[in-house]
């Protein structure tokens, strides 16, 4: 029988990468439904609105059937709770990424217990790329077209080249 429940695959993905495009390929061949969650955090300084980070993750899996993207606004936990999720999917570039994913997952687990976290290793290609990267690489004028979507290579450019 089918599971209901989504695996949530929650980030910033301001903007999403390749990398996350991956991991979400992924995670949809392993579950049948994955919900991606965009967390609508004013605390950290955004380029992209909510909005527009769920648009241009949608147009970047609109070719994916059983991901579907929505944002959030709280604990993760209590979203995952509300939309039945019983695991949460995260991608894991590097030793560096590390720390920060156990600490997160630990916290998660502390506070929901039935929720698991799985991590899907990075592919080696993209272990380089990251928002914060490519928003500064795009920024100076360099060429991200390789590691973003093409529709977040055109909302970048019209960000910092409109004319
Ligand atoms: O892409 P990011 O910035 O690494 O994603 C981090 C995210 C959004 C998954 C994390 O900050 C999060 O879950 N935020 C929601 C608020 C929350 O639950 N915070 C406690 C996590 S331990």
């Amino acid at each position: 029988m089918a599971d209901p429940a989504p695996a949530l695959y929650p980030g910033s993905f301001d903007p999403i990468t390749n990398g996350h495009l991956d991991v979400i390929e992924r995670a949809a061949k392993l579950f049948d439904h994955v919900l991606v969650a965009v967390a609508d955090n004013n605390a950290k300084n955004a380029l992209f609105s909510t909005e527009d980070r769920v648009s241009l993750i949608r147009q970047s899996v609109s070719s994916l059937p059983n991901v579907q993207v929505t944002s959030f606004k709280g604990l993760l936990v209590d979203f995952a709770a509300a939309s039945g999720a019983r695991v949460v999917v995260r991608g894991l570039r590097a030793v560096t990424d590390f720390e920060y994913e156990f600490q997160m997952a630990l916290m998660n687990k502390t506070l929901r217990p039935d929720l698991e976290t799985i991590f899907l290793a990075s592919r080696e290609v993209f272990t380089y790329v990251s928002s914060r990267v490519i928003k500064e690489v795009a920024r100076l004028g360099g060429d991200v077209t390789r590691m973003v979507p093409a529709p977040v290579a055109a909302a970048l450019a019209a960000k910092f080249h409109a004319p």
